[in-house]
């Protein structure tokens, strides 16, 4: 391992001590993306902790059903068509979920420079990316109880942050940020809404991360649980720090 990647551990290690794991209980929680990963550790820990969970997976539940926990329901559903999601509008709705976790995600093909965007994919991407998590938070509204929505999104999708390539991923998050700022203009400004970038983390998704995916859903609780106004419509790290759009 090289030197730089030696000390980038170290100060990942030293940034990511947290002294105060803290708590949500006895809410209702939907958690996407809840077979793996960052979605998984939320589940685990949230679990634990006497929330009811709906978890919402693609195909799989295998881990899911290893928590062994009866106040996680689990449901299956593809977000490559978001309209999927509306067969459960009753379920979600009579769920009355006060936080939404929008974790699901897919990264997209390898290969996404510019020559070679296939649009089908870009379709794809931006359906489980964007408009799931946007259809699922016009669902969970419904159940008139929303406290706080947390999109996860990532750094990639920082206008910022951008330089090149990865046109699909980084639109698709670039879109969600979008999305979820307008949203807080449009409902009711007691719900915080905010997107969250995870950090590097060590998932299916990302095999080269840093932080485990433990750690992430640890300090994802941790802001959910101070549910700060200040967050509302805005894009933020693990850490609370604003990031640029
Ligand atoms: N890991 C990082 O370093 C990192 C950095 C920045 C942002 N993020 C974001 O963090 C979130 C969680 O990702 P992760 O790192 O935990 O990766 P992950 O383990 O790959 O999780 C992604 C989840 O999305 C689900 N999903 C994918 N396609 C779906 C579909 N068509 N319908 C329903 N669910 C679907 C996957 O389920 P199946 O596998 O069963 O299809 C999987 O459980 C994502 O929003 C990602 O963009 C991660």
């Amino acid at each position: 391992m090289g030197i730089l990647k030696t000390l980038k551990r170290k100060f990942l290690k030293f940034n990511n001590s947290f002294s105060n794991n803290l708590k949500i209980s006895n809410e209702n929680i939907i958690i996407t993306g809840a077979n793996s990963g960052i979605g998984f550790n939320l589940v685990k820990i949230l679990g634990k902790c006497e929330n009811n969970i709906l978890a919402l997976v693609n195909y799989n539940d295998d881990e899911i059903i290893s928590v062994k926990n009866e106040n996680i329901n689990i449901i299956k559903c593809n977000f490559s068509n978001p309209e999927n999601i509306n067969n459960y509008s009753d379920k979600i709705k009579n769920f009355k979920p006060s936080i939404l976790i929008n974790c699901a995600a897919i990264f997209g093909p390898e290969n996404q420079n510019f020559n070679d965007i296939i649009i089908k994919e870009f379709n794809t991407i931006m359906n489980i990316n964007v408009l799931a998590p946007l259809t699922l938070i016009q669902n969970s509204l419904k159940g008139k109880s929303l406290k706080q929505v947390v999109n996860i999104s990532s750094l990639m999708g920082s206008m910022s942050n951008c330089n090149g390539d990865f046109y699909l991923y980084r639109s698709s998050k670039s879109l969600l940020n979008s999305i979820t700022k307008n949203i807080s203009f449009d409902i009711d400004q007691k719900i915080n809404i905010f997107c969250l970038h995870p950090g590097d983390v060590k998932t299916k998704m990302n095999t080269g991360g840093l932080i485990s995916p433990e750690i992430a859903a640890q300090k994802i609780i941790n802001i959910c649980s101070q549910n700060n106004l200040n967050y509302r419509g805005k894009f933020i790290d693990t850490n609370g720090n604003i990031l640029s759009w």
